[in-house]
């Protein structure tokens, strides 16, 4: 199982290796990165993409972007660290990931003040190193708790990609299945192809099959069909940001998945970690909702598929609110609907 995961941000101390997510299915490209303008235009053009994954890089991307930061004192460091993480955190707005990595950066640079600057910088990419190894062990912890909630045999749908790609390892909606698949359990998918941008064809669809998992492809207009033929049984997803009410933002389309989903009585589950739950911000109207070029819709991938100027309307995100939402994985446990209240335990020490 180990060695179907591929590590789609890696440091070598020199240089970014960050997986170049929009070549796949076809090509396996690995892009070797060691300034920080490569790595915000890798977030923002989502060679980097998914949540967790684009808060490793930006930790990653930071301590890059401070390599050459003046050494004379910390006030002068300090003002260029701001700087650079000020300007990976306009890459994308939605994943709350980017800002909570980028905080715990600063935090931890504000955290070794006493020590010379060249140490702290060292510190600082250590911090990025533990940021990466802290999501493989949460994706992980979420695999196990979500799959408490899955049985042997059952059909899952999912749409976008929370898979191992997504993340430092495993994924998190994905994380429960690969598990199944270690333990000998039989798990299928239905996999939304995820317009416009197809994350669900290319990546999900992509890492469950190199898996071994029976994964089914389908186009998102046709999840209503699969549930009224009752060929799933629960659907999973990732998410972006989780607002302190519980309402949750994530892939255009999942908020539809999820009125489909209570339509006809299948229990519709978010996985989120943490770093993904964003107490700050109180409902799911005040999450910022990126929106992305009209050619992503009129012409996907190079194609044109609509006429010359038309109009577009084209956000990367929905919200899904909380009351379609019948449980909430994290890698503390796992909340069933009193969000408001259950959320902010999670964070009590
Ligand atoms: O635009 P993307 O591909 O970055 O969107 C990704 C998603 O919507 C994922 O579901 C989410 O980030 C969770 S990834 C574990």
């Amino acid at each position: 199982m180990e060695e179907t995961f591929l590590q789609s941000v890696r440091f070598d101390g020199e240089r970014l290796h960050i997986l170049d997510q929009t070549k796949l299915p076809k090509v396996t490209e690995f892009l070797e990165i060691t300034n920080i303008e490569d790595v915000w235009d890798a977030i923002k053009q989502l060679k980097v993409r998914g949540a967790p994954a684009i808060g490793i890089a930006a930790a990653y991307g930071l301590a890059l972007g401070i390599k050459n930061a003046p050494e004379s004192d910390f006030d002068t460091f300090y003002d260029y660290f701001r700087d650079k993480a000020d300007y990976l955190a306009t890459s994308r707005p939605t994943a709350v990931n980017l800002f909570w990595a980028l905080n715990r950066m600063d935090a931890r640079a504000n955290a070794e003040r006493g020590k010379p600057v060249n140490e702290i910088k060292k510190l600082l990419v250590d911090e990025a190193h533990l940021i990466r190894q802290e999501d493989e062990n949460v994706c992980s912890s979420i695999g196990e708790n979500a799959l408490s909630l899955f049985k042997d045999g059952m059909t899952i749908l999912t749409h976008c990609n929370a898979g191992g790609i997504a993340t430092a390892k495993y994924g998190t909606a994905l994380a429960p299945i690969y598990l199944a698949k270690e333990r000998g359990m039989d798990i299928k998918v239905y996999a939304d192809e995820t317009r416009p941008l197809l994350q669900g064809a290319r990546l999900t669809a992509w890492e469950l099959k190199q898996a071994g998992i029976d994964v089914t492809l389908i186009t998102d207009s046709m999840a209503a069909m699969v549930m009224q033929q009752g060929k799933v049984q629960a659907v999973i997803v990732g998410c972006d940001r989780v607002a302190a009410n519980g309402d949750v933002a994530n892939k255009i389309g999942t908020y539809g998945v999820a009125l489909l989903a209570k339509a006809h009585n299948i229990p519709f589950y978010v996985a989120a970690p943490l770093s993904t739950i964003d107490l700050e911000t109180k409902t799911g109207e005040d999450i910022p909702i990126e929106e992305r070029a009209a050619e992503e819709i009129t012409a996907g991938f190079g194609k044109s598929t609509a006429p010359e100027g038309i109009k577009v309307f084209n956000p990367a995100f929905d919200v899904t609110p909380h009351h379609l939402i019948t449980a909430i994985i994290t890698e503390k446990g796992i909340m069933h609907g009193n969000y408001s209240e259950e959320l902010p335990r999670l964070f009590e020490k």
